[in-house]
């Protein structure tokens, strides 16, 4: 078991001796090390059993620190980092020679974040490197989006859990990256197309990608539970699969099941968000063969939302 608490001053001497610490953020839990320290790097990979060829974001307290790891900064980069940090947006910015390339996966680019959350900030701020920070579960799995989450899974292979409350947001970061100096989205996160639009105008999203995944975010399957998740209109499934060993994942709807969550029963996508993950992972422990969901309605968060379910259902 790690133990727990809200001790950065813990927290900061085990990732300055070079070992791993579960990090909260506005978003989900993250496995911190020394981003700058390959060893610590090699343990984030191995702890996580996340293959070397999908890259780190890199965590920093603010923007000035942002630029002693970026080269040749997009001045849309800024205006993005301007707006949205500390917050749930990662920028894909060329690395300078400092990141190892274990991080990045050999990947030029670099991804960097300023998460909002005022237990982490303060680590950041204190701490004399940035935090290479994949989200603290098993790869491929759902995301944690509080402490216990984390020692369930990962609990007897690290040594704190930095615990900082339930996460705000409840779904990853939004992913940007730049190409001819303009944004594109790779992954749909806590801050929507539709922010970022009011920021820079029209940005394009491309999110999927058949094969070398730019952000294996992007892989078809990923954030998903050990049951079988089917995506569509609840009735239908209900109609095709039955409801003995069936579990149902709505977004406001009661189904009158004892096997169900509903993710917002008064319609919200900021609430929807912050449940999404807990929900899986409730349903997953459930006497059940098959998870039902039905997609949010796809504007601002919902469109984060949607992408993670689509993904859950592989
Ligand atoms: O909200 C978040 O972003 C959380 C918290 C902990 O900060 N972190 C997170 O990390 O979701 P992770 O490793 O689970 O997902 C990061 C995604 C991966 O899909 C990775 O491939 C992509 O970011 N990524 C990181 N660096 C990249 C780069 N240089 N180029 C392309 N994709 C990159
Ligand atoms: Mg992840």
């Amino acid at each position: 078991m790690a133990q727990t608490g809200t001790d950065i001053e813990k927290a900061k001497a085990l990732l300055i001796k070079g070992e791993l610490v579960a990090i909260p953020t506005e978003t989900v839990y993250g496995l911190a090390g020394n981003a700058l320290e390959p060893s610590s790097v090699a343990k984030i990979f191995e702890v996580k059993g996340r293959p070397q060829f999908d890259p780190l974001i890199v965590h920093v307290p603010d923007f000035e620190s942002a630029q002693k790891y970026a080269l040749d900064i997009p001045e849309q980069a800024a205006i993005l980092a301007q707006h949205f940090w500390p917050g749930p947006l990662t920028l894909l910015l060329p690395k300078k020679d400092i990141i190892p390339d274990l991080v990045t996966s050999g990947l030029d680019t670099v991804g960097l974040r300023c998460p909002d959350h005022p237990l982490t900030h303060k680590l950041l701020e204190t701490l004399p490197f940035p935090l290479a920070a994949p989200s603290a579960n098993p790869f491929g799995y759902v995301s944690p989006t509080c402490a216990e989450h984390v020692e369930e899974q990962l609990g007897d292979k690290i040594a704190y859990i930095l615990d900082g409350g339930p996460c705000k947001i409840g779904v990853e970061s939004t992913i940007a990256g730049f190409e001819n100096s303009l944004p594109i989205i790779y992954r749909l996160g806590g801050i929507t197309q539709e922010q970022i639009e009011l920021v820079v105008g029209k940005v394009n999203v491309r999110t999927h990608s058949t094969s070398n995944p730019k952000a294996p975010g992007q892989l078809q399957s990923h954030y998903a539970p050990r049951k079988k998740v089917i995506l569509g209109n609840i009735d239908d499934l209900l109609k095709q699969y039955g409801t003995k060993e069936t579990g149902i994942l709505s977004f406001q709807h009661d189904f009158n099941s004892s096997l169900q969550f509903i993710l917002s029963p008064s319609g919200q996508l900021t609430e929807a968000a912050q449940n999404l993950f807990l929900a899986l992972r409730m349903l997953d422990k459930m006497p059940i063969k098959y998870i039902l969901a039905e997609p949010v309605p796809d504007v601002g968060l919902g469109k984060a939302i949607n992408d993670r379910l689509r993904r859950a259902a592989g």
